[in-house]
């Protein structure tokens, strides 16, 4: 099994990327959805078979249009074959301008929405493709209005403008409307044909034999040692910890940090899921260290840094108690990429990710899967639901929900009354489910505010909730004013809070948590 996607999709800005990576995981491929840049480092380093250039609002003629990191329509795979490249939409117009084509903005040739392809050839990107499928989704301005050379036409739009081209002998696609929406008939055929027949993947994403490759790959590296695995309750952790017990019976202990950073509720569901991944928790409290020591720093980065030091100590400690010679983590790979570790920007250092152990062994077994897999890899070890849906919790918790301020167990206190509260109005509206994860956190830049006829000098709550898939872009979501109203309302009651404000900014530009 590749350990590694074999897919990478170029982000280049449209709304529909994400539909992209669920079509190929339905169709049994795994991908990463990467920015330019990062997929400039990705390439440097992994090897992949595919890439596809997503769509994207901007004209390749655009100053500051995305730009594919150069060389991309050049790549080769290890064994020396050209690694195929579909370009959607923009990305096909993007590969026209690129090979010495020519894209124009033509009033009469712009499209928003249904339309019919037609000219079909002959090619194996179609075969399975009836001549009914016709029906395809489009959105474009610019438009293809010569092919560059070596690139033939598979099929037109029905006012004649270029819908589909390729080069056969690079193994280059563009296609002008978007196979990954279900507006698009044969669109899922379209991308099986490219995964599959253009560019010879493998199926490399099946929940039952992911179970096995990450149990072999821990017992061999085990061979007898004793472990700690550091358990959040979270999927990830839970999931991994439910994977790798059974093998490892008495010789694994899961590790909980109580550093007073966890939400209202939450200790009682780290044991609950405990029970159900079958190991032995220890619950080591350590708040009043942590909290010392946090409290003194307001810089994002320097909070995680003292975070990330005293929770690799704890672990460093609680494996000299346990005699374990190896930390398990269950890092994952969005956690990996933003910490810079694949060599793109650091966004922010993940707790778990390059920690000092000492001379301890540490083990990711699941760094190379993005969270939807493990929810599915979870659902597949029979996991409850409280587990496989469990929005995700970064692991320094509240401590970077309490920002611009120096964390204090009272400012702590305030976010989690905060967030209980947030959470019990959502659930009872019936928001909760549907979001991907949700922010409450403490912005500590006083504001005036009136409380009792009195003037009131204090802090914010922010509230934010995003949907995604991945976690690598987020799309900001705004709650129904009802709802709105319920919230403010009830958050203006807490201790110090004069201002309640509502953060539905995407990820880029800004991320899910506050730091
Ligand atoms: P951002 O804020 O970068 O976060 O959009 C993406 C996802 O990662 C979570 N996150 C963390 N998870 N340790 C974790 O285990 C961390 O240090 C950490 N920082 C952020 C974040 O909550 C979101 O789900």
């Amino acid at each position: 099994m590749n350990t590694l996607p074999q897919v990478v999709i170029v982000e280049l800005g449209s709304q529909v990327t994400r539909l992209i990576e669920r079509t190929l995981r339905e169709l049994g491929v795994r991908s990463a959805i990467l920015s330019p840049k990062q997929a400039a480092k990705w390439f440097k380093k992994f090897p992949v078979r595919a890439v596809i250039l997503s769509g994207g609002p901007a004209s390749v003629y655009e100053k500051g249009a995305p730009m594919p990191p150069r060389g991309i329509l050049s790549l080769r795979q290890p064994d020396g074959k050209p690694v195929s490249v579909l370009g959607i939409c923009y990305g096909m117009q993007w590969i026209a301008r690129e090979l010495g084509g020519q894209v124009e903005s033509v009033n009469a040739k712009r499209e928003y929405g249904a339309a019919e392809i037609c000219e079909m050839r002959s090619d194996r990107i179609f075969e399975g493709v009836g001549g009914s499928d016709a029906g395809v989704w489009m959105s474009h301005g610019d438009s293809v209005t010569a092919l560059p050379p070596g690139f033939s036409s598979l099929a037109k739009t029905r006012d004649g403008a270029f819908a589909m081209m390729a080069n056969d002998e690079r193994t280059v696609y563009g296609v002008q409307f978007h196979p990954e929406v279900n507006e698009t008939v044969c669109g899922r055929t379209l991308l099986e044909n490219f995964v599959f027949k253009v560019a010879g993947c493998e199926r490399d994403w099946e929940a039952a034999s992911m179970i096995d490759s990450i149990r072999e790959a821990v017992a061999a590296a085990m061979q007898g040692k004793k472990a700690v695995i550091g358990f959040s309750g979270g999927v990830d952790s839970t999931t991994l910890t439910a994977l790798i017990a059974p093998s490892l019976g008495k010789r694994l202990r899961a590790i909980t940090i109580d550093a007073g950073h966890l939400r209202r509720g939450e200790m009682e569901e780290i044991r609950r899921h405990a029970k159900a991944a079958g190991v032995r928790l220890k619950v080591v409290k350590v708040a009043p260290r942590f909290i010392a020591a946090i409290g003194k720093a307001i810089d994002a980065e320097k909070k995680r840094t003292i975070f990330r030091r005293l929770y690799a100590a704890v672990f460093r400690q609680e494996a000299r108690r346990f005699g374990a010679s190896v930390v398990i983590q269950g890092t994952l790979a969005p956690d990996q990429i933003e910490s810079g570790r694949t060599g793109g920007a650091v966004i922010k250092t993940h707790h778990n990710v390059g920690l000092d152990f000492g001379g301890l062994d540490q083990l990711h077994p699941i760094d190379h899967l993005f969270k939807y897999e493990v929810r599915a890899l979870g659902r597949a070890l029979g996991l409850p639901e409280s587990v496989c849906k469990r929005q995700p919790f970064p692991g320094p918790g509240l401590f970077i929900r309490v920002v611009g301020a120096p964390v204090t167990k009272e400012r702590l206190e305030i976010v989690r009354e905060a967030d209980a509260k947030v959470r019990e109005i959502l659930e009872r509206n019936g928001l909760y489910d549907g979001l991907s994860q949700l922010v409450v956190g403490l912005v500590g830049v006083n504001t005036v505010g009136v409380k009792g006829d009195a003037r009131a000098y204090g802090h914010m709550l922010l509230i934010r909730a995003v949907r995604t898939i991945d976690f690598m872009t987020a799309k900001g979501v705004v709650f129904p004013e009802p709802v709105v109203e319920e919230i403010k309302t009830s958050l203006v009651k807490l201790q110090g809070i004069v201002r309640v404000v509502f953060d539905p900014t995407d990820k880029p530009p800004a991320t899910t948590e506050l730091e």
